[in-house]
């Protein structure tokens, strides 16, 4: 193991040039002039992959972004990991407030500047330099790994669910590990064990059956923005409850002993609001913070247009407008009766001077992994190796919808062993990821290969 730690030291600067390399490709999957990007992405880690000693690379198209699988299975009787991440990233806009050019990554303190540094290009880059110090030094893995990353995860992984379901076989492991969330804060590892769940909705406001000259029509006309304006406004009641009927009807409530463990974790309200520069919280009455984000449903507006927006003035009725609405769901919510309560709501609370059209773009379910299972006893023991310090157990309220179907699919547990940090602007300007994060978790994969068996092998014996 000394030896595999010294060559990580060993070979940084080289580890960094790769990454920056990886992170210049502009691999933005809702972006169709992209496309190319995309495909040189997902070769880049096809042929990374197989310089590190993996096997069987194969670049799997689909309808939209190629998935690239590879694997290494020579460690018989040992554990099989299915390890799963993303190479596609968020837009950059607005693109004048990055410091430096999201595609040429740039360091800065101890941070790596780049779109896709944190989430998820240098979260999957980590295990790759894992494989690699391993296999250098040893010749093989002390466990057998199969990797899928895909290119779609930003925009629903729409085509991942067939993948899997059609590869059944070739996917069977024993767990899966994915490492595409945050830890709690800088020095502070976590394993996290829950994620929210999703339902994306578009909403269209449609008034007059053009645009209309606002002195000659406006007064007589419900104008598309002001009825959209009321409809969201609509959406939460004074306590900061989402209002639509039956949305709470399957929340799994808190246990009084994870309320109690979320209250033992070093949080501060007053310093996360400085941190995001606001002067007060503002949630649902009855839960902290960390409840509100982490283990109850939330409805946000992410955009809102219509009419004029340019510079200057215009003085225009649109004709339409539009919202896109997204629901954070916890278990044992559902994607696609929370959509269905969503469209029979507006449409009943929609001003009859307009009409109203509802779009569910793309869900996900809500993911608790069991934390008594081996990989997380694994994965702690790793952490407190990697960073020197025993993680806490955290939940996120961010989404990633494949945890369930992994497990629904193929009947595994995942892992989410995570080396982001809270404020480290994933889908926002200046993304970063901290560089003690990126080799302490190089150190953190690598002894979890280690750790693993161990912990797979007492199970067996209990
Ligand atoms: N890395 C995130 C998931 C995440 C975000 C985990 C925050 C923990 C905290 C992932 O890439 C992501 O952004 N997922 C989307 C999923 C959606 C498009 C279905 C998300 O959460 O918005
Ligand atoms: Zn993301």
């Amino acid at each position: 193991m000394d030896q595999i730690l010294e060559y990580i030291e060993g070979n940084k600067s080289r580890y960094l040039d790769e990454l920056r390399d990886l992170l210049s490709i502009p691999s933005i999957s809702t972006n169709p002039e992209n496309k190319p990007d995309l495909e040189r992405c997902a070769q880049w880690i096809g042929d990374h992959m197989r310089s590190v000693g993996l096997e069987n690379v194969k670049i799997f198209p689909t309808p939209g972004h190629p998935i690239v699988y590879a694997d290494w299975l020579h460690a018989r009787g040992m554990p099989t990991i299915l390890l799963y991440g993303h190479y596609d990233v968020q837009p950059v806009d607005p693109v004048e407030l990055w410091t430096s050019s999201p595609f040429e990554a740039t360091i800065r303190g101890e941070n790596l500047y780049a779109r896709g540094s944190a989430d998820d290009k240098g979260q999957v880059f980590i295990h790759l330099k894992s494989v690699e110090a391993y296999m250098k030094n040893t010749g093989r893995l002390p466990i057998n790994l199969k990797v899928i990353i895909e290119g779609e995860e930003e925009i629903g992984s729409m085509h991942l669910d067939s993948f899997v379901r059609k590869h059944r076989n070739l996917l069977q492991a024993d767990l899966v590990l994915i490492s595409d969330t945050s830890m709690f804060a800088k020095n502070v590892p976590s394993v996290c064990y829950g994620l929210r769940g999703l339902a994306y909705m578009q909403v269209e406001v449609v008034g007059p059956n053009r645009d209309l000259h606002s002195g000659s029509f406006g007064g007589s006309i419900h104008n598309p923005v002001h009825a959209l304006c009321e409809i969201v406004a609509q959406l939460h009641d004074k306590n900061r409850r989402v209002t639509i009927p039956g949305f709470y009807d399957h929340v799994r409530p808190l246990t009084k002993k994870e309320r109690a463990a979320f209250k033992k974790l070093p949080w501060s309200n007053s310093r996360y609001a400085n941190d995001l520069g606001v002067r007060k919280l503002y949630g649902e009455k009855g839960f902290t913070a960390l409840e509100q984000v982490w283990a109850r449903p939330t409805l946000e507006c992410n955009g809102i247009w219509g009419g004029f927006t340019g510079e200057g003035a215009k003085t225009v009725l649109p004709a339409k407008a539009f919202a896109k609405i997204s629901m954070r769901l916890v278990p044992d919510q559902k994607s696609e009766r929370i959509a269905k309560l969503f469209e029979k709501h507006i449409k009943k609370i929609a001003p009859k001077s307009v009409q109203v059209n509802v779009k569910y773009v793309h869900g996900g379910e809500a993911a608790i992994t069991p934390l008594e299972s081996p990989g997380v006893q694994a994965a702690v023991a790793a952490l407190e190796k990697g960073f020197g310090r025993k993680p806490l157990f955290q939940r996120e309220g961010g989404s990633i919808p494949i945890v369930v179907q992994f497990k629904q699919l193929l009947g595994l547990d995942t892992v989410l062993l995570g080396f982001g940090l809270p404020d480290e602007n994933a889908h926002a300007p200046d993304e970063f990821l901290n560089l003690k994060n990126f080799f302490g978790g190089i150190r953190t994969i690598t002894h979890f290969y280690n750790e693993l068996p161990h912990y797979m092998k007492m199970r067996r014996k209990k």
